[in-house]
């Protein structure tokens, strides 16, 4: 259902990245409304925000006053996003002040509203904008970001506006709820396999794009349970977090939440083999010599027996790291692949020595059980993991 937005914009550099929040949004239908502080207008030209919105670009509070204009933005509207919203906009936004165009658009609305931050880290940690976004969390605001990385300057750090595509996802999750009531299982990471005390045979999966799935999944109402294999990030908020390691401990825990679920998305990297037996000391190279042989056994394959296993009705979604170069050949291996485990979606990703895994980006395709292509997808971890939840919507 296209959604009366406005767009607030404020006076930051990153004001240049707004016209890709605002052009996504019209893309996917939405009525966008522009409203832009001077100071924004001193990074963005009007022109463009008007082509790119295809609306008038309002900043004016004494322009329209006879259509009321002061309020009558902020009441027309079901969602408003700031991008960038400086130090400055946070500070006014908590005190309530509206002494332009967009602070009365947003005193005067009940919309949600979701703010992007974008300013140098010693602004984002000073106290004065601590207890700024504190207050406005405290009365329901959304946040996305601010990122880490390279600032306008020389400085990195946190302070970096939030990519568009995420800022969107972020935002229309607030007011789309689709999968309100959904019981929905992720595995995420990589699982480990001890060979003794302190080693082990594991993968490299960072679980970057399980969690950005748990993630997105609970920002859209959903009931999320994460399985977390070793994950090299913070496991999230807002999500029922249950940790794992071996392959046999998430086939356990998978085995017990998945009759609970609605939906199971195995995105977990999971080692196919375990050493046939742990040292119980270090193992030492004065008792082995100049050779060490492994001997591996074979570990199940969870989403095989999971699909097989599955309740009626239960929705599940296997994912598979190729390392193949050849487009035509990678599809291949996933439809093969879907055929053997039996899953209802299959998301292939390339991975390889610098490509999927620990990245913040993912380009996948998404194969149904006949192995036709019915979703592609690149972008951010988040917004990759939005779209493979819209096949659930
Ligand atoms: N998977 C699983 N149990 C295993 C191995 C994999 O549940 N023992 C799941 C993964 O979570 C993923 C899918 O199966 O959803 C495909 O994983 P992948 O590593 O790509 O495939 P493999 O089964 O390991 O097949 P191959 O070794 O031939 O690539």
């Amino acid at each position: 259902m296209p959604l009366n937005i406005v767009v607030g914009i404020t006076g930051g550099i990153a004001a240049y990245k707004a016209v890709g929040v605002v052009r996504a949004l019209v893309l996917e239908g939405h009525d966008v409304h522009v409203v832009a502080t001077d100071a924004a207008l001193r990074f963005v030209g009007r022109p463009t925000l008007e082509a790119i919105s295809r609306n008038p670009v309002h900043t004016e509070l004494y322009e329209g006053v006879a259509q009321v204009r002061h309020v009558a933005i902020g009441q027309a509207a079901d969602l408003i996003v700031v991008a960038p919203a400086t130090a400055n906009t946070l500070a006014k936004l908590a005190a309530g002040l509206a002494d332009d165009l967009l602070g009365n658009t947003i005193l005067a609305s009940t919309a949600p509203l979701v703010l992007a931050p974008a300013m140098h880290t010693e602004m984002w940690q000073n106290p004065a904008t601590r207890a700024n976004v504190d207050t406005l969390r405290s009365r329901g605001v959304h946040f996305v970001g601010p990122a880490s990385g390279q600032l306008t300057g020389s400085d990195t750090g946190p302070g970096r506006m939030a990519e568009p595509d995420d800022i969107v996802r972020a935002a229309l999750s607030v007011v789309r709820r689709d999968l309100a009531g959904r019981r929905i299982l992720v595995t995420a990471g990589g699982t480990r396999e001890p060979l003794d005390p302190v080693r082990f045979i594991g993968n490299r999966s960072s679980g970057r794009q399980g969690v950005a799935l748990a993630l997105a999944a609970a920002a859209r109402g959903a009931e999320v349970t994460l399985l977390a294999a070793n994950l090299e990030i913070e496991p999230p908020h807002g999500v029922r977090v249950l940790h794992v390691s071996t392959t046999l401990e998430l086939r356990d825990a998978a085995r017990e939440a998945a009759p609970h679920a609605d939906v199971v998305i195995m995105a977990a990297a999971v080692a196919d083999y375990r050493p046939a037996s742990i040292a119980h000391g270090k193992i030492k190279k004065e008792t082995q010599g100049d050779e060490l042989e492994l001997r591996l056994l074979r570990n199940p394959d969870i989403l095989s027996e999971l699909s097989h296993d599955r309740p009626d009705g239960q929705l599940v979604i296997g994912f598979a790291a190729e390392t193949e170069q050849d487009e035509q050949a990678l599809l291949e291996l996933g439809r093969a692949k879907i055929a053997r485990k039996g899953s209802d979606y299959l998301v292939v990703n390339r991975v390889g020595w610098s490509e999927g895994f620990g990245t913040q980006r993912n380009a996948v395709t998404v194969l149904d059980q006949a192995g036709s292509i019915v979703m592609e997808a690149s972008g951010t971890k988040s917004s990759v993991a939005d779209r493979i939840l819209d096949l659930l919507s």
